[in-house]
């Protein structure tokens, strides 16, 4: 059975391990425990068992704007709707929050996992990236 949990407990291990496969570097050593806690909204965790098999963190602009960034799933359990229930966890939870509109982007090939999974609509959206 998989446990989704709006802001549950996580080590910063899991997180980084997710993410070096998922998005294909190194593995690092950030502490998102530490970051999210003081700048996100929330965050959701998918747990199978005990093992943490997928993660996003929710961004916030402190008031009615709630950011989903960077979902992500296990390698061994992708297709299997964790990650569309990820998002619509994310979204339950921003609503609640008080949140009016959730944002994303995405890279082209993630447009059917956007739009008909996870139930965002298209709109124009920009982006500049700022370093080198
Ligand atoms: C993107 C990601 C989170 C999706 O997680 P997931 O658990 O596999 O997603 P779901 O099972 O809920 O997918 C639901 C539907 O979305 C679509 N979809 C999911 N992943 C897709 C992909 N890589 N390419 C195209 N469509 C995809 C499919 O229509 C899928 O339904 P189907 O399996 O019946 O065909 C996962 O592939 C992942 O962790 N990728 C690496 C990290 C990443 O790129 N994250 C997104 C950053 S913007």
């Amino acid at each position: 059975v998989t446990f989704y949990e709006w802001r549950g407990r996580f080590e910063n291990v899991d997180v980084n391990q997710l993410h070096a496969v998922g998005f294909g570097h190194r593995l690092r050593d950030d502490d998102w425990w530490g970051q999210v806690n003081r700048h996100s909204l929330g965050w959701v965790c998918a747990r199978w068992d005990r093992r943490l098999i997928g993660f996003v963190n929710v961004a916030w602009d402190g008031g009615v704007h709630a950011f989903v960034l960077d979902p992500v799933v296990a390698a061994e359990v992708r297709r299997q709707g964790v990650g569309s229930r990820l998002v619509s966890v994310a979204e339950e939870h921003a609503r609640l929050a008080g949140c009016e509109w959730l944002h994303v982007d995405f890279e082209e090939h993630l447009r059917p996992f956007y739009f008909d999974s996870c139930g965002f609509r298209s709109t124009n959206a920009g982006l500049i990236r700022l370093t080198p």
